[in-house]
């Protein structure tokens, strides 16, 4: 199904180098009007290059950049109406909440009355109404980072760059500030493009991932499609943790019976929705820790039922992580609500349950 919504920004064939480091080898997409997009992937992949390429403050050395079907490669970047904002945020640490958020409208000339009226409104958005005349040193973190949010939306930008916006925050603000960033993009309805390289900040804010590695796109998609489907073997293991498996195609399932793939574990039967599963063909099988279950040496040996003997345990809270050697293979696997379920001990015998419809990488 295609998205019907305009398309406020899109990337043809961008592509950028600093001397010998190819930041950017050809970056095409297609971001879509009120859409939260982000790009995700590890530090040094051209996340930031690709945001100072959009805004102007970096020329690409080839490409084009459309803004709602304008090509802008040309405009300088204050006439582009894009806007970037950064990780420290640099506020005018002298001016006072409202002063740094009318700055902008002042530098464009905006009316006086116009500009009170905005400063408010913004104020008002970003839920720290009667705090304009705070200084900026007199604001918790969490509240600064909302001002440089109103500043940014201040003169009404096509398109909001927000390039690691949260990493400054301890961990529980950055969770509020999700929820904050999200409410406030809905109601303005501004597209914006988020940048990080954490995936779990990627997938809850957002609308579509565009995970990149080494200056070109990967893999694009909505964040469940990303997180079950990944195309490669960097995806899979960049989106949170995972096993990986070789395997090789012993038969392949007919209708809705299942395949039989043989693997270091022993044979296992998958439920894959891929047509050209062969039998023969070598296989990369994708098994996330939290889909696999521990039981007890008493339960019957059924279907993709593996002994086992529990090789390292951490405790984290709301799940337990184990590392479970089977016949000399380890196998990561999560077990949730330790609290309730209990935690195993080192050296207990195990047996192991792996999902029928695990993915399988196309490569
Ligand atoms: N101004 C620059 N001069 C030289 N190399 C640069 C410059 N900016 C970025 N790079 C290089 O380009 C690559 C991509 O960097 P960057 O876009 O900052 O990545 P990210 O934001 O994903 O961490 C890195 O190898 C980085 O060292
Ligand atoms: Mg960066």
């Amino acid at each position: 199904m295609g998205d019907e919504r305009k398309s406020m920004l899109v990337l043809d064939d961008i592509h950028k180098s600093f001397g010998e480091v190819q930041a950017l080898r050809g970056v095409s997409t297609d971001v879509k009007e009120g859409e939260l997009v982000t790009f995700l992937g590890p530090s040094g992949c051209g996340k930031t290059t690709l945001l100072r390429v959009i805004s102007g403050l970096t020329k690409s050395d080839s490409g084009k950049i459309v803004l709602e079907g304008r090509v802008i490669n040309d405009v300088t970047p204050d006439k582009r109406n894009v806007q970037l904002c950064f990780q420290s945020y640099a506020l005018f640490p002298h001016l006072t909440v409202a002063g740094n958020i009318r700055y902008g409208l002042e530098v464009h000339k905006w009316k006086k009355e116009r500009i009170k009226e905005r400063v408010e409104e913004l104020l008002h958005l970003v839920h720290l109404d009667g705090l304009g005349n705070r200084r900026i040193d007199e604001l918790s973190g969490g509240q600064q980072q909302r001002v440089a949010v109103a500043r940014a939306l201040a003169l009404e930008p096509k398109v909001l760059l927000l390039d690691e916006l949260f990493s400054n925050l301890d961990a529980n603000l950055r969770v509020q500030m999700r929820t904050t960033l999200h409410e406030i993009q809905r109601r303005v309805n501004i597209t914006t493009i988020f940048v990080t390289h954490d995936q779990v900040e990627a997938m809850t804010i957002s609308d579509r991932l565009i995970v990149m590695n080494q200056g070109i796109i990967e893999q694009v998609g909505a964040p469940i499609e990303i997180y079950e489907k990944p195309n490669n073997e960097f995806i899979a293991s960049f989106i949170g943790y995972v096993n990986i498996l070789k395997g090789e195609v012993k038969s392949t399932g007919k209708d809705t019976e299942p395949a039989t793939v043989s693997t270091e574990l022993g044979d296992l039967e998958i439920l894959s929705s891929e047509k050209d599963i062969k039998a023969g063909r070598e296989v990369y099988l994708i098994i996330r820790p939290e889909t696999v279950y521990i039981g007890s040496l008493e339960e019957a040996i059924e279907v993709n039922k593996f002994k086992g003997t529990i090789k390292s345990i951490m405790y984290a809270g709301s799940t337990v992580k184990y590392v479970v050697d089977i016949e000399g293979r380890d196998l990561f696997i999560d077990q949730y609500d330790p609290t309730t379920l209990g935690i195993r001990s080192m050296g207990d015998k195990v047996v192991v349950t792996i999902p029928r419809n695990v993915h399988i990488l196309k490569e």
